[in-house]
Parts: C-alpha cells; structure tokens; sequence
C-alpha cells in the first residue's frame, strides 16, 4: 500500500519544507518555528509522503515490521468528568452505565493470555467506585496470574499518592493523554472544574514515579489551530514520552460537540509520522478511531510509523456502551475476535504482530534530549 515518493510529487513541495523534513529525520528535533511551518505545510500530498518514508524507515530500523499488541479491557464508563468532547461524560443521561466485576477483568485477562498478549490496559472513565484498595487488589491479581504481563493503567487523573499506590502495586504504564497543550484550547474543551495545570502535572508526577508514560491528543479537535498542533508537538518533543496515542476526534450525538467535523486521516497519519520523527522509539498506537473514520486506517496509521494496535478484549456484551464517539469500530458480535482480524489486517501491510510486553525501546536520541520531568 506504501509507495515511495515521486519526483514529480517531491517537486510539488517547497524547498523550505523538504529542508523540514531532512533535518527531522537526521536531528530528531524541530524548533516551535520550524513545527508550525511543517504542520501548515501538512497534509499536503508530497510532505506527507516524503514524512511517511522516513518515518517508516525509523520504525523498521528500531521495530522492524514488528506490531505490538495490547489487549483493551473498557473497564467502566462511570465517570465524574463533562469534557465537552466524550460521549461517556458525566451529562450525556442516554449513556447506560456499567462497570466490570474483579472477575469479569480477571477472565478477560485469562482470555487475552491465550491469545497472545502481553499487555493489558485498563481503561476507563473517572469512576470513584474504583478507589485505590479495589485498584491495588485487582492490579495484584492480574501480576499474580499473568506475571510476564505489563499492566497498562488509563484511566484518567488521580492524587499523587494513588499514583503511587498504584505503581507499587505493580502498574507499569500509564496512559493519560494531555489533551491539548495550549491552556486557552484545554479550557474550551473541558469544564471550568477541570485543569490544565493539573492534566500535565500528573504526566510529570507520573514519570517522577517510574511509569512508562503515554501522552496524546485528538486531531481536529474543535478549535484546534495549527499553533495548537505545533504546541502539541513542541510539548511531544520535550517530553519525550514512552508511548504517545493520537487519534482523529469524532463528534458524539449526546455531546456539546456533536455537530463538529471530526478530524480527518490526511493530517492524524501526517501527524503520526511527524511523532515518529520526534520521538524515534516511541509506541505509537494506530488507534481505534482511526479504524473508525476510514475502514484502512489502522493499517495506513501504522505504515506512516505507528507500531501498536489495541484490539478490544471487553466483553462483547459491553462494547457498545463504552461509547466515545459516533459508530465506533469493533464493538458487534463480528468484533470478539479482534486479535485474529487485527493480526490479518496487519500481515496484509507486511507487518507481524508479536507477542511480547512490547516495552519501549529507548534510542540514545530520545535518551539525550528527554529534557523535562527528570
Ligand atoms: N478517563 C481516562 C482519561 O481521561 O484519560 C481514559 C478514558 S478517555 C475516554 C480516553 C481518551 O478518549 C481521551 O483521552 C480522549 O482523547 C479520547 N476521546 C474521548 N472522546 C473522544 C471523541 N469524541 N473522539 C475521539 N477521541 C475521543
Ligand atoms: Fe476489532 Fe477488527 S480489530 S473487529
């Protein structure tokens, strides 16, 4: 499906931005200037190729044409948030609730080993049920039963102690995307009760406290400007996370934003490859939403760089309800076998999914520039 560049295709780009985009592939790091003249230049056909060539050169010399799995356990969609964008918030009174049993997690988990995976994220909504003892006994559980498994933790902001709690308690990773990281645009698209300060103090203390940290945002977000996005990339770039999940936004019918565009594959996959640059060793997930605005998108997400893919291990019965936005992939009866479908899409592209925790491969580049939260 990839193809190299065209001569023809590379003469429709200026100099200025092929310049760009060598020197993001020989230095790994971009000033804020020159990652605002790279996102307005985007997705232009010819940058975006040459972008997805170099990018796919960068993870087959680290990854070669391995793809990670990790197994997605929804594990409830309570949540004490109103961010403006998800269906799940606390408003949408149309949402049916549920929240798994310690044994329903358990048995995905079992369900997942013999499939393969390594890794388990749990995900969720902000749901105070889930207080630090119930976390702290479940995370126990799955180390005991599935000793060789990471466990991936994803669900959402919490003390510093809990953190802690729940670190010790043997989580490896923790995925919270920040969102956005220009405060005006995290206001617009959160209630006054949450905050930006908060957001990204948490992927700090996070990292202080030994994590694999995941950080992310939606591309096409209402508001979003292409000074967001370079911001969003500045903020990458200095960071330097572990893992990094971006995906299109898509509206949600029962949300302030529902009536918004989502946002589009072009700039999700430009950007992805832009990240990949950034960050050489990153995980970078092909994700969900993605499969859900274009029927190919995880696999083309995956060839502009990405190297992990998060089929669904919820039970089918759940996946429904676990709603963020509008006709969300991998949630009928066809979906309890996303592994196997996964697997086929992604030897279809040439890549092979492995089983393995998959832990970030750290290049002596990003070691060097990881300037923040140390
Ligand atoms: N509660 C946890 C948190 O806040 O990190 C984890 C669950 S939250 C639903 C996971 C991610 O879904 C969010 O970080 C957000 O980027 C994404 N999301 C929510 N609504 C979305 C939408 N309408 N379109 C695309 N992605 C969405
Ligand atoms: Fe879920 Fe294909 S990945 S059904």
């Amino acid at each position: 499906m990839r193809r190299m560049t065209t001569e023809k295709e590379q003469m429709g780009m200026s100099q200025a931005t092929r310049e760009l985009i060598e020197k993001l592939d020989r230095d790994h790091w971009l000033s804020d200037e020159e990652l605002l003249a790279l996102v307005k230049a985007g997705p232009a056909k010819a940058a975006a190729a040459l972008l997805e060539e170099k990018a796919d050169r960068l993870r087959r010399t680290i990854y070669g044409n391995q793809v990670y799995v990790r197994g997605l356990i929804e594990m409830t969609n309570y949540c004490k948030n109103d961010c403006y964008y998800c269906g799940i918030r606390r408003s949408n009174r149309d949402c049916d609730r549920y929240r798994l049993t310690e044994e329903q997690i358990l048995a995905c988990c079992r369900e997942g080993y013999e499939l393969g995976f390594r890794t388990f994220v749990l995900q969720g909504g902000e749901d105070a049920w889930f207080t630090d003892e119930r976390l702290e006994a479940l995370i126990g559980e799955i180390k005991k039963g599935f000793p060789d498994c990471a466990v991936t933790l994803s669900l959402g902001e919490r003390s510093a102690e809990s953190f802690e709690r729940l670190r010790q308690a043997g989580a490896d990773r923790y995925l919270l995307r920040h969102e956005t990281a220009t405060k005006s645009h995290y206001e617009s698209l959160h209630p006054e009760t949450m905050s930006f300060e908060n957001r990204m103090a948490s992927l700090r203390i996070l990292r202080s406290l030994g994590y694999q940290v995941g950080c992310g945002f939606m591309v096409g977000s209402p508001g979003q400007t292409a000074e967001h996005l370079a911001a969003d990339l500045a903020f990458i770039r200095d960071f330097q996370p572990d893992m990094c999940g971006i995906g299109p936004f898509i509206p949600h019918h029962a949300t302030p934003f529902g009536n918004e565009p989502a946002g589009t594959l072009e700039q999700t996959v430009y950007l992805l490859s832009i990240i990949r640059l950034l960050v050489p060793g990153v995980l970078l997930p092909a994700t969900t939403a993605l499969g859900t605005i274009d029927p190919v998108g995880r696999e083309k997400g995956i060839l502009a760089g990405a190297n992990v893919v998060m089929p669904n291990l919820s039970p089918v019965a759940v996946r429904k309800k676990y709603e963020l936005y509008e006709n969300k992939i991998c949630t009928g009866e066809e979906s309890a076998q996303c592994r196997g479908c996964l697997a086929g899409r992604m030897a279809s592209i040439g890549f092979e999914i492995v089983t393995d925790r998959g832990d970030v491969k750290r290049t002596q580049a990003a070691c060097r520039k990881q300037t923040v939260g140390k």
